[in-house]
């Protein structure tokens, strides 16, 4: 992943202007890092296929990382959840102020897509990933888990309906992260199995990070843990030892799909999924 990350820093967002923080607002929460676990589900499935793609490949698992990015600013705002910690580094409403997080947050969504328009694919192939990420990224995906999240804060939901929030708030830009690897390669026959994969290793991903909320320290974690308790997180309606069980239980699932998978992706994925499959454990 050192490729990936020389190329999101020859990739920041760069403005050039009077504000005196802009420019380094939108910058620090990518330089700040995280485990870029969505772009090298995308950059394995190229890897795996066709390795020659993969310089252009990383426009696109670079746009994943930016709306990815631009989520977790927003969601650790004080109108969502209210967190001072990010990725080791304060939040950006704490280092600068509120307007600016919500700004840069914005800022980097939009560049996600103006990112991707320019990545060296055919228009075809463009489209379909620009669609792929707005899809899942959005109104019917991203967004819509965060509504529904934020709305029934200390409003207890079934465990149906927190698989759906899970699924929309994580899961399918998790999925969206291995079908663009499908789409790169020209792999649409794969995309549907890799997408429906990618939801459920995507509510794993929630229900392990819920379980972390409780399990971690801030500083283990890089950001505020034991935050979730007005939340409807796995843990804070079914307890510790049950949503450990649920996860058990997904993780076995989820590695008994991965054996099926054809040689080249196994190779290629197994080591990456291995560990996020049981990092709860
Ligand atoms: C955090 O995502 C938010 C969730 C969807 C659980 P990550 O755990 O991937 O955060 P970073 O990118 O490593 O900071
Ligand atoms: C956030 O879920 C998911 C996003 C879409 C950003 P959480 O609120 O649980 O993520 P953390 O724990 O703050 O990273
Ligand atoms: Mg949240
Ligand atoms: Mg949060
Ligand atoms: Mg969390």
């Amino acid at each position: 992943m050192q490729n990936f990350e020389n190329f999101l820093i020859d990739h920041l967002p760069v403005s050039k202007s009077i504000h005196p923080t802009y420019e380094e607002a939108l910058q620090k929460m990518l330089i700040a890092g995280g485990k870029r676990f969505r772009p090298a589900l995308l950059l394995g499935v190229v890897n795996a296929y066709n390795p020659l793609l993969i310089g252009g490949a990383y426009h696109a698992a670079y746009a994943v990382e930016l709306l990815h990015t631009y989520s977790l600013i927003h969601d650790d705002l004080p109108a969502m959840d209210n967190s001072p910690l990010r990725r080791g580094e304060p939040t950006l409403h704490v280092l600068y102020d509120e307007v600016t997080a919500i700004l840069a947050g914005d800022a980097l969504n939009s560049y996600s897509f103006e990112v991707l328009s320019n990545a060296p694919f055919s228009d075809y192939t463009r489209v379909a990933l620009v669609r792929e990420l707005a899809t899942s990224g959005g109104l019917n995906g991203m967004v819509l888990g965060q509504a529904i999240d934020c709305y029934f804060e200390n409003r207890p939901l079934n465990i149906e309906d927190v698989k759906v929030l899970h699924t929309n708030k994580t899961a399918k830009l998790i999925a969206a992260s291995l079908k663009m690897g499908a789409i790169i390669v020209g792999r649409e026959d794969l995309a549907d199995t890799l997408y429906d994969f990618g939801v459920r290793l995507g509510v794993l991903f929630q229900i392990q990070d819920d379980i972390l909320d409780v399990t971690q320290s801030s500083e283990e974690a890089g950001k505020l843990t034991n935050n979730d308790e007005s939340k409807n997180s796995f843990v804070t309606l079914l307890g510790l030892d049950k949503a450990l069980k649920e996860a058990d239980e997904l993780a076995d699932t989820l590695t008994k799909e991965m054996d099926g998978f054809d040689e080249k992706l196994r190779n290629e994925l197994s080591p990456l999924l291995t560990h996020y499959i049981n990092r709860h454990k």
